[in-house]
């Protein structure tokens, strides 16, 4: 039988009572964390979010009544105690912040009992993933996850206090909106009122906050929700947070300048010293040297270009990819020639998972012989040249990749990060910043046959890239930029065109007509012939930073109801069939659905 809180008033967390206390009578409130009943004594651990606190319970102290109802408790027994706190009649319990103290019960209250839950609440759990998620209320009980969701909330509170002191206003937007081409697939919502007609949900608040700027709100942010129907990694959820700011009278500078600061202050708080400026290089750069437009620059193995020492060679790997318009490049894992067979297999398939047809490999044993799987077909002098163009040394590991620049690229940063992680090499507590800039505008897509914006079509190019737009429209660098941290993109954004001219050239360059660029854009287009200033902005993925910042890899640690690979949520089983009702409504009918 649950017993009432009458008479009862929570005077602590657990972790608020201290030394400071003793002598005290608290009251404290929360879950059996355990109980232990050693004959005339029961310890119980006592949880809430903020920590563990020792209460004991003793007929001497509590009577009888209240003592039988300490011989009855379970793990997550909700319970009240008023007590008396005194100083730890043992050694102090180094492993507890209350480890000191504790709290002699003179009362006790069940004010709830609690079934044998399917998972022990604990920290670091060793249970399936699947099933804490289905229990996620359960879940959330776990220390790890509490201090995630407790400094997600510390960080949020922090960006409005800096975002409002700078002068920007948090405004809301829609979040049944248009559908708009933003890269990834949209979330549909049907209407009722407009049969056969549906809205969509915002991947991001862009439009509306580019609209927030014509109408004179000059600096905007809204840390929002956004919804992308992609497939889901380790660090993408379908809906997501963004913090979403937007500036007007800015150019590139202003934006980085205001952002610079933010995340020095968003850091400090965790204690991380972020040291300004944060470095910058452009796109181009970052591929050259690491393979990614998001490079983790914590460790070296950077990528080298080998086309020209291997141009004549008689590797037709090489050559070939060399005609075909490709390039060789390499990277050296310093120190790992000793590597088995098994491993460097395993980066091999590692490396076709990313597109390569083959992985070469070039290893410099200590006693000065070289073991390859091409050595056949160079010389012993193109070897040496290959090996020294790649500053390899005795004891060095050298992979090379040779195809078309983007799978070269792709293979070797990814297969730099594998080899990083299998060593170990990347440090938890470095944290590196970096600013990419001057991303391509365009990319070419082979599925669309066309050219598609790399960011989005209201991306403004670099000034000095205008006049490629006619003639090379895959070389025109945008003002775009992206904010890195240790190899993950936690955001990115860009100055906007707002001249109608550029505007109009580059959904030529889209093949958009000017029709279908009004069907889709109209509201937007209109508002820019009223007056729009210059303007810029900036998104970062909330729940990335979040993930850095408590260093884990799952997103799903850092979200309270997070969805799983199949964007599903194993607690409410959504999506799931609704009433035949509901969809006559919506005038909605399924052709196709799967036994479930
Ligand atoms: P972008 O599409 O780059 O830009 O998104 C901004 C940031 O949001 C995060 N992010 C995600 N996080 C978790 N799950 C996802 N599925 C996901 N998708 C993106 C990333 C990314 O850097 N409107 C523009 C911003 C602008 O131009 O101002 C935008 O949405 O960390
Ligand atoms: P093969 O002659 O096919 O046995 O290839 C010899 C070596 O070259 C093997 O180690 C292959 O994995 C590697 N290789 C094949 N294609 C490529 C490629 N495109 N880039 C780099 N190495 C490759």
């Amino acid at each position: 039988m649950a017993e009432s809180m009458k008479g009862f008033h929570r005077t602590h967390r657990c972790t608020e009572v201290s030394e400071r206390n003793i002598g005290e009578t608290i009251t404290v409130m929360g879950w059996v964390q355990k109980s232990r009943n050693k004959g005339g004594i029961i310890f119980v651990d006592l949880r809430d979010r903020s920590g563990l606190l020792q209460i004991i319970l003793e007929e001497s102290d509590c009577g009888a009544e209240n003592f039988a109802k300490g011989e009855k408790l379970r793990s997550e027994f909700v319970i009240a105690v008023k007590g008396e706190v005194t100083a730890r009649s043992g050694a102090a319990n180094e492993a507890l912040v209350t480890g000191s103290i504790e709290v002699r019960a003179k009362e006790l209250r069940i004010l709830s009992e609690a079934d044998v839950p399917p998972f022990p609440v604990e920290e670091d759990s060793k249970t399936k993933e699947e099933l804490r998620l289905k229990y996620r209320y359960l879940d959330l009980r776990r220390p790890d996850l509490q201090r995630n969701l407790m400094l997600r909330s510390r960080i949020a509170t922090l960006v409005r206090q800096f975002l409002t002191e700078e002068g920007f206003l948090e405004i809301e937007t829609p979040m049944l909106t248009k559908s708009t081409p933003e890269g990834a697939r949209d979330y549909l919502v049907p209407s009722r009122v407009h049969p056969g007609t549906f809205y969509a949900l915002p991947q991001s608040p862009q439009l509306f906050k580019q609209l927030l700027m014509c109408s004179g709100y000059d600096r905007y942010f809204q840390i929002v929700k956004c919804f992308r129907d992609e497939d889901l990694r380790a660090d993408r959820q379908p809906e997501f947070t963004q913090i979403d700011m937007e500036l007007s009278f800015v150019d590139v500078e202003d934006v980085l300048e205001v952002n610079e600061r933010l995340l020095q202050k968003l850091f400090a708080s965790v204690g991380v010293e972020v040291k300004l400026p944060i470095a910058r290089m452009t796109w181009q750069e970052a591929m050259d040297r690491f393979g990614s437009d998001k490079p983790d620059t914590r460790f070296g193995m950077e990528l080298k270009n080998v086309s020209d020492v291997v141009k004549d060679c008689g590797f037709g790997v090489f050559t070939n990819a060399l005609a075909a318009g490709g390039s060789v490049r390499g990277i050296n894992a310093k120190g790992q020639a000793a590597m088995p067979r098994k491993k460097i297999d395993a980066l091999v398939e590692f490396a076709k998972g990313f597109g390569a047809k083959g992985l070469a490999y070039l290893a410099l044993e200590e006693d000065g012989t070289i073991k390859s799987s091409f050595a056949k077909f160079m010389s012993e002098e193109e070897l040496k040249a290959l090996a020294s163009a790649m500053e390899g040394e005795p004891g060095d590991l050298l992979f090379f990749a040779a195809d078309k620049n983007k799978v070269v690229y792709d293979v070797l940063g990814n297969l730099r990060l594998e080899i990083a992680r299998n060593l170990g090499l990347l440090d938890k507590n470095k944290y590196n910043f970096l600013w990419v800039t001057e991303f391509p505008l365009l990319e070419y897509s082979e599925e669309e046959g066309r050219y598609v914006a790399m960011h989005h079509p209201f991306t403004m190019p670099m000034e000095e890239d205008l006049p490629l737009l006619d003639t090379e429209p895959g070389k025109v660098r945008a003002k775009a930029y992206d904010i890195v941290l240790n190899g993950s993109e936690i955001g990115g954004g860009s100055v906007r065109i707002f001249q109608s001219e550029v505007q109009e050239k580059m959904f030529e360059v889209l093949g958009f007509t000017k029709e279908s660029a009004y069907e889709r854009f109209g509201f937007l287009l209109n508002a820019f012939k009223y007056g729009v200033p210059p303007h810029a902005g900036l998104a970062y993925g909330f729940d990335r930073l979040i993930m850095l910042m408590a260093k884990t890899d799952n997103i799903r640690d850092v979200i309270a109801f997070p969805k799983v690979k199949d964007a599903s949520c194993l607690m409410t089983e959504a999506p799931n069939v609704v009433d035949d009702k509901q969809l006559e409504e919506l005038s909605i009918c399924i052709s196709k659905q799967e036994k479930i």
